[in-house]
């Protein structure tokens, strides 16, 4: 004859104090003590808005930036170095253009001794130089090509050795929509985007089994300065185009940049997260 079966656990509990059973409190909280964030053109636009999110969140910050054509930008980097200290965490600003690979190794290199390490990459500094596709200057084609992918390229291999040492690493490329549905007169922005997004898979194989992941945003059109140097109605016509009815807000974005960077998406690599409020779906 079968042993009669043992009594349900529960039974066994009558009468224990009720703690004794109590799950422990589910901790959602992920620990970013002590972590860094390198943003690329971090003084302006999305940039600011990313190394704004990463503030928020305890982490600490490390911005660059390049002057730019009719723009203060080295005022805006002082503003958003204040604003990014008021969250009460480690801040590093400079000057370095990411063209350069020496400049760009010389700030990584300033950011670990001062910040104490690198954790986070957001490939972010981007440039336009618009034209119709026959009256692209060589100069034009190159700044776009250089800013927008070796920069990237240079910025990624700056961090890779320590994001390998230390076997923990997530890198965000922003890229854009226009890398899959170029508008007009846009050769050298298009290329570079589309390049960026082969950078972002290609950087994904090579680091994933370090642990590092590597992903790419495609934000359609964001209200920044940049795209003040757009035609009126391109905007209205993206706006009236998204199925959502609008243009993103930097925040829109950045928030999908720091969720890529957190332990919620550690096991997303190697994708384009298409940030753009349907625009694509609609045509
Ligand atoms: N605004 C949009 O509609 C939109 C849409 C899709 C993608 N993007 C991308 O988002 C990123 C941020 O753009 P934004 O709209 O905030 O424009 P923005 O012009 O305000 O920001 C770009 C920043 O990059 C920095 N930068 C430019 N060249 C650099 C270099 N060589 N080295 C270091 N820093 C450099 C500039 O100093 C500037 O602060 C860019 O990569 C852009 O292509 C923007």
């Amino acid at each position: 004859m079968l042993a009669p079966p043992a009594p349900p656990e529960a039974a066994t509990r009558v009468g224990a104090p009720a703690t004794a059973t109590r799950p422990e409190p589910q901790r959602l909280a992920e620990t970013v003590q002590g972590r860094v964030a390198v943003v690329t053109g971090g003084a302006t636009g999305l940039g600011r808005s990313t190394a704004l999110e990463f503030a928020q969140r305890g982490v600490a910050v490390a911005i660059n930036y390049v002057d730019l054509p009719d723009r203060d930008v080295a005022a805006q980097a002082l503003l958003t170095e204040t604003a990014l200290r008021a969250h009460g965490v480690p801040v590093y600003c400079a000057r370095c253009d990411v063209r350069h690979r020496d400049e760009v190794e010389k700030f990584v290199t300033a950011v670990r001794e001062r910040l104490g390490g690198v954790h986070y990459l957001v490939n972010n500094a981007g440039v336009t130089h618009d034209g119709a596709l026959w009256r692209l200057t060589p100069e034009a084609w190159q700044e776009v090509l250089d800013t927008n992918v070796t920069g990237a390229f240079n910025c990624i291999q700056a961090v890779a050795g320590p994001m390998r040492a230390q076997r923990y690493g997530k890198i965000v490329n922003v890229a854009s929509h226009q890398a899959f549905r170029p508008g007009f007169g846009i050769a050298n922005y298009a290329a570079s985007k589309a390049g960026l997004v082969g950078l972002t898979k290609s950087a994904a194989v090579d680091l994933g089994p370090s642990n590092i992941n590597v992903n790419a945003v495609a934000p359609g059109f964001v209200k920044t300065e940049l795209l003040g140097k757009l035609p009126r109605e391109v905007l209205e016509r993206a706006e009236h185009e998204s199925v959502l009815g609008r243009v993103a807000e930097p925040e829109d974005v950045a928030r999908v940049i720091t969720f890529l960077c957190s332990e919620a998406a550690r096991h997303i690599t190697g994708q384009v997260i298409v940030v753009d409020g349907g625009l694509t779906l609609a045509s």
